[in-house]
């Protein structure tokens, strides 16, 4: 299952609270790229230049780094957060791993995620949360993450559940497990 939405819509918090109920390996595409970033490799460089301008890094090194943590984990059951963000990504994903059974898409008005992002920048010492970047993170989400929910709804219209996430969490979560009980074959933790 994928989970996508605009920065700081809510994806990290929604996904905690499914692996604690549902038998998810959680990989968020964001963490994986920081872990990148930390390690100070030259693909690492490279993606935090492109993160703190706020644009999307590219598809060999995300899809890369994720086909490697699932390989590892010799789970079989995965909750992808923050991807497919483009079309290639989603393409390339289906060619090399397989099509997601679901596509949680996080609805949130741009000023709502804008607010949570300055106010978890308070904190977070994440590079990319300051207003110039954040800016820029919505233009990348607009202009090529927002067409991926197009072209899931084009292969089947019953990939992509959308879920508004303006509430508090829990109540955002209750909506969500209800999306996640309709998935066949889903084992709920006891
Ligand atoms: P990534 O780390 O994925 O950042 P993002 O998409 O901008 O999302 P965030 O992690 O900032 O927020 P979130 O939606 O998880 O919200 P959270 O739960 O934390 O990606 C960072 C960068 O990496 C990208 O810009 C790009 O450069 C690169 N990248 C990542 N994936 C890529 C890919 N696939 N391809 C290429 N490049 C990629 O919540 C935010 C805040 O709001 C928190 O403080 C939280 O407590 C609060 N909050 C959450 N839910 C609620 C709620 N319901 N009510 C009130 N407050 C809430």
């Amino acid at each position: 299952m994928m989970e996508t939405g605009g920065p700081g819509c809510g994806k990290g918090t929604q996904c905690e609270k499914i692996v604690k109920d549902f038998g998810f390996l959680h990989l968020s595409a964001g963490d994986l790229l920081r872990e990148e970033v930390k390690k100070g490799t030259p693909v690492g460089l490279n993606c935090d230049k492109l993160m703190k301008e706020g644009k999307l890094v590219p598809v060999e090194v995300t899809l890369g780094l994720i086909e490697k943590a699932m390989t590892a984990s010799g789970k079989s059951r995965f909750l992808i957060d923050g991807f497919p963000r483009a079309i290639d990504q989603a393409k390339a994903f289906e060619a090399k791993i397989c099509r997601p059974d679901k596509v949680l898409f996080l609805e949130c008005p741009k000023e709502v995620m804008e607010q949570r992002l300055l106010k978890r920048g308070e904190s977070s010492g994440r590079s990319d949360d300051n207003q110039a970047t954040i800016i820029k993170r919505f233009e990348t989400f607009q202009k090529e993450s927002m067409p991926v929910i197009g072209f899931y709804d084009g292969v089947d219209k019953n990939i992509v559940a959308k879920v508004s996430s303006v509430p508090p969490p829990n109540q955002v979560y209750e909506v969500v497990v209800s999306v996640l009980r309709n998935i066949p074959g889903l084992e709920v933790k006891a």
